[in-house]
């Protein structure tokens, strides 16, 4: 593998998978394209921006930032160009289904403007100078919408209830048919609920484990609500199986845990730790989807995906990260 590039790499996926692919040698150089953008208010009291930490085990010369928005056509088309990837992940968008002023069209531009841009970009170079041997589109279980079974499988009913899923599931109508269309081989990616260090977006596993170790009380919506929580590094390993392995080309596949876990299993974990932990119960809010497990054995099979980390052992890593930042 020569140059990866990654968009969005600066985020929490890309930054992490861009130092698995350099740690692992199966990136000489990964190219992190992302516009320095931000989420979440910085004024916000809980707010710590982890970017410098995301790349300060990155070694420098194997990695390199271009500070561009994959809106832009010319300026992407250039990096391409400049940079011949063999191998692309798009992660670049906006990350958060619930966000505040959240809009269809911030929502658009990642997923649906910049997914068209990217493989455009490399339809034009292609049999020139660039060879890619997989585009990966990473999109989000959101796409679902409302779980209607226990397991949710690849094939199963997409009807994403917000604008974030329906913008997600755009990008992967696009990169399937354009990339078929082109003939460029494609992986698309849906993964749920990703934790661990370095997340700055405020979800639900960040605010309950910060809570809990500033000692403040913890707002539970929906305590039977499950999510199939995901460990950064597992997704990692998915997400490397997906872009590397032969019979990932042209496929779909849902990279989690495999396993949907009650909000207050998760805040249960945590009261081992902070056995004073406070926890008030709310109901759910009914905009969300009601979420559950996604099965990943289409990974297993195909790719021989094996996530390590349940919650448990998860959460005592987060910990430990955050507790070594002070
Ligand atoms: N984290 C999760 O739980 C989760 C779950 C399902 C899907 N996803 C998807 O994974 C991807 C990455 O999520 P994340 O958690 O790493 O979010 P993140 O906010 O940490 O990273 C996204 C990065 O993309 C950059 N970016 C956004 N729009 C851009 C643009 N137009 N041009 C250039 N850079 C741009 C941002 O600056 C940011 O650094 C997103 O596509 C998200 O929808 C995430």
């Amino acid at each position: 593998m020569k140059n990866i590039l990654i968009t969005g790499g600066l985020g929490f996926i890309g930054s992490t998978l861009a130092k698995k692919l350099i740690e692992k040698k199966i990136a000489k150089k990964c190219i992190l394209v992302d516009n320095f953008g931000g989420y979440i208010n910085p004024s916000h009291s809980n707010f710590f921006d982890y970017r410098k930490k995301r790349i300060e085990s990155l070694k420098k010369n194997k990695f390199i930032i271009e500070r561009l928005d994959t809106n832009n056509f010319k300026a992407l088309f250039n990096i391409v160009k400049k940079y011949k990837p063999s191998l692309i992940y798009h992660t670049a968008a906006l990350p958060l289904a619930k966000l505040k002023n959240v809009n269809a069209d911030e929502a658009k531009q990642g997923s649906v403007d910049s997914t068209i841009n990217l493989i455009d970009a490399v339809r034009m170079q292609k049999n020139k100078k660039i060879s890619l041997s997989r585009f990966v589109y990473i999109s989000s279980s959101m796409v679902y919408g409302d779980f209607k079974k226990k397991t949710v499988n690849e094939n199963d009913k997409k009807n994403p209830k917000e604008a974030y899923g329906i913008m997600k599931y755009s990008g992967e109508i696009i990169t399937k048919g354009l990339c078929k269309l082109y003939d460029i081989p494609f992986t698309i990616i849906r993964p749920s609920a990703v934790y661990g260090p370095t997340d700055m977006n405020r979800r639900v596993s960040q605010i309950f484990i910060e809570a809990a170790i500033n000692n403040k009380e913890i707002f539970v919506e929906g305590p039977n609500e499950k999510l199939d929580f995901t460990y950064i590094d597992d997704l990692v390993d998915g997400l490397i199986l997906a872009g590397t392995k032969s019979k990932a080309k042209n496929e779909t596949f849902n990279i989690t845990f495999g396993k949907g876990r009650k909000l207050i299993n998760f805040v249960n974990i945590l009261k081992k730790y902070y056995p004073k932990l406070k926890v008030k119960i709310k109901p759910k809010d009914s905009s969300k989807p009601s979420r559950g497990t996604l099965s990943i054995n289409k990974a297993k099979n195909l790719i021989g995906y094996k996530p390590k980390v349940s919650i448990e052992i998860g959460i005592r890593k987060y910990l430990t990260f955050l507790r070594n930042l002070n």
